[in-house]
């Protein structure tokens, strides 16, 4: 029976797992009282997580049937994310694990959502035995990243982004649309109805060798245009179709480059999660690409795109399970870490734990 905590950055959540299988999941939002700053204050996140932890966990408990004592591993997010935001779970999770006496598995959150596509079925079950070689996108408000996934705890970054993330485009292009927040859903939502097609912003980087991206230049060149064009703001037709331009923009870079990155690697299969995707443009079209190439195309269900406990307890328990060490008492978070720190099996894990 494993208690995974995730807080890295807005959301605090809270899972019961048990075999691979996904017991209970709870995630309390913060996106509310973020939506007046138009994005992520992280004192106020910290104050939240302190405040929702203890009953997040509560009802993850309550809803899997489970009592604390039945509690054999915690697993908390260690790293990387807002560093106050992480502690306050990490150190919740220490107190749990000392007081329940079990051992306490600190995770990656990236390496969490790089297996989040596999969870399926309801209730979620971790399909361990079809993970096969893959190209993964990782793709949120912080991150932008492919990472070639050979098999279980071993991957590779292969590019992120230079800038802003994805997310944070979609996020800054709402704020400028004045549209409200988190942008990536409502400038998703108007694209739907836009119509688009007049390439007016740039693919940034697309046909650039490498695996890298940048967004801030196309956040840039929309911030010029509606300059220009001040109207756009009072017309919801052009507003829309503004929208259809961005995501064009964006989901045209990201298909492209992870495409691309895929056949070079020779991979079968292509991944994608974190909540950019969620993106149904970006889902349509890495889908249709992938079977154009022959390729198998998994995305993370919504409820496992968004940051959420379930991937976390669902690593943990597996990392518990190949004999991973588990973290001592008095360990820090790692707000900075590389997913590239961590390696080939358990003693590079622990020694990048350091
Ligand atoms: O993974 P996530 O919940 O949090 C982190 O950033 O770690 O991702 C949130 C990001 C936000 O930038 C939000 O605007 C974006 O995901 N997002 C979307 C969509 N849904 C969420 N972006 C584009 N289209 C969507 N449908
Ligand atoms: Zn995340």
């Amino acid at each position: 029976m494993v208690l995974g905590i995730e807080s890295s950055c807005d959301e605090t959540a809270a899972a019961v797992v048990r075999d691979g299988v996904v017991l209970s999941s709870v995630v309390a939002s913060q996106v509310r009282l973020h939506a007046e700053y138009g994005g992520v204050v992280p004192e106020l996140a910290t104050r939240e997580h302190l405040r929702n932890l203890v009953p997040v966990v509560r009802e993850a408990l309550v809803l899997a049937g489970v009592v604390a004592g039945e509690v054999e591993v915690v697993v908390a997010t260690r790293g990387p994310g807002l560093p106050a935001a992480l502690a306050s779970g990490y150190a919740a999770a220490q107190g749990f694990a000392m007081a329940l006496g079990v051992p306490l598995m600190g995770i990656h959150h990236h390496e969490a959502h790089l297996y989040s596509p596999w969870i399926e079925g309801e209730p979620g079950r971790a399909a361990w035995e079809k993970l096969v070689p893959n190209l993964s996108l990782i793709v949120s408000g912080g991150h932008t990243m492919l990472v070639k996934v050979e098999g279980f705890g071993r991957h590779r970054v292969l590019g992120s982004t230079l800038d802003d993330a994805a997310g944070e485009c979609f996020d800054k292009v709402a704020k400028l649309l004045g549209l409200g927040y988190p942008g990536g859903p409502e400038v998703d939502r108007m694209a739907e109805e836009g119509a688009g097609g007049a390439m007016l912003f740039p693919r940034p980087m697309l046909h650039e060798p490498g695996d890298d991206f940048s967004f801030s230049g196309l956040k840039t060149s929309v911030r010029t245009y509606l300059g220009r064009h001040p109207e756009v703001r009072e017309d919801m037709a052009r507003a829309r179709a503004v929208c259809a331009e961005v995501r064009e923009a964006v989901v045209e870079t990201l298909v492209g480059k992870t495409l691309r990155a895929a056949r070079r690697e020779r991979v079968s299969c292509v991944t994608a999660s974190g909540g950019v995707s969620c993106n149904r443009a970006l889902r349509r079209d890495l889908a249709a690409g992938c079977s154009r190439a022959g390729m198998e195309f998994r995305a993370a269900r919504p409820e496992y795109c968004t940051d959420n406990a379930a991937m976390a307890a669902l690593l943990g328990e597996r990392q518990w399970r190949e004999g991973y060490k588990a973290d001592e008492p008095g360990l820090e978070v790692l707000p900075g870490w590389g997913l590239d720190a961590l390696r080939v099996g358990w003693e590079h894990n622990f020694r990048a734990n350091r």
